[in-house]
């Protein structure tokens, strides 16, 4: 079942839950560690915040990836690669009509990154949680 949501949903409380090991910070207290969504090192020079819409989702939960902070990725936005989470090239299939380009980024430090799959996230293309929410939850069998 594919289904598209628009961008303005509300980021869940549960993005604390989140942990990437390459920003993981302790602040010294086992019960209050802050996890923060990775930034992607390329969101003001490409189109990650220019799209509007979100894809298709794709999965109810986000796949971790080890990556290289030498490369650059592209996220697959509309949903339909498969090649999960990343593009590749689906978008073109001219009988899909898929106006969503991928999105491209690149990442600071080399290590296992949380990489959504539901296509809804507000911090493109890092999972925050949002694929916690009801409506995603309920949306995917
Ligand atoms: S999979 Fe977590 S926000 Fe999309």
């Amino acid at each position: 079942m594919s289904v598209i949501l628009r961008r303005n949903l509300q980021v869940p409380q549960l993005l604390k839950q989140l942990s990437y090991s390459s920003s993981a910070k302790s602040s010294g207290d086992a019960t209050a560690t802050v996890k923060t969504v990775p930034k992607n090192l390329l969101e003001d020079k490409q189109t990650a915040n220019l799209q509007k819409e979100n894809g298709a989702i794709f999965d109810k939960r986000p796949f971790k990836l080890h990556l290289d902070k030498d490369k650059t990725y592209s996220w697959c936005l509309c949903g339909k690669s498969k090649s999960q989470p990343l593009c590749d090239g689906m978008h073109k299939n001219e009988f899909l009509k898929i106006k969503l380009r991928p999105i491209r980024f690149k990442v600071e430090k080399t290590g296992d990154y949380w990489l959504c799959n539901c296509k809804q996230t507000t911090h493109r293309p890092f999972c925050d949680g949002t694929h916690k929410q009801p409506e995603i939850q309920a949306a995917v069998k």
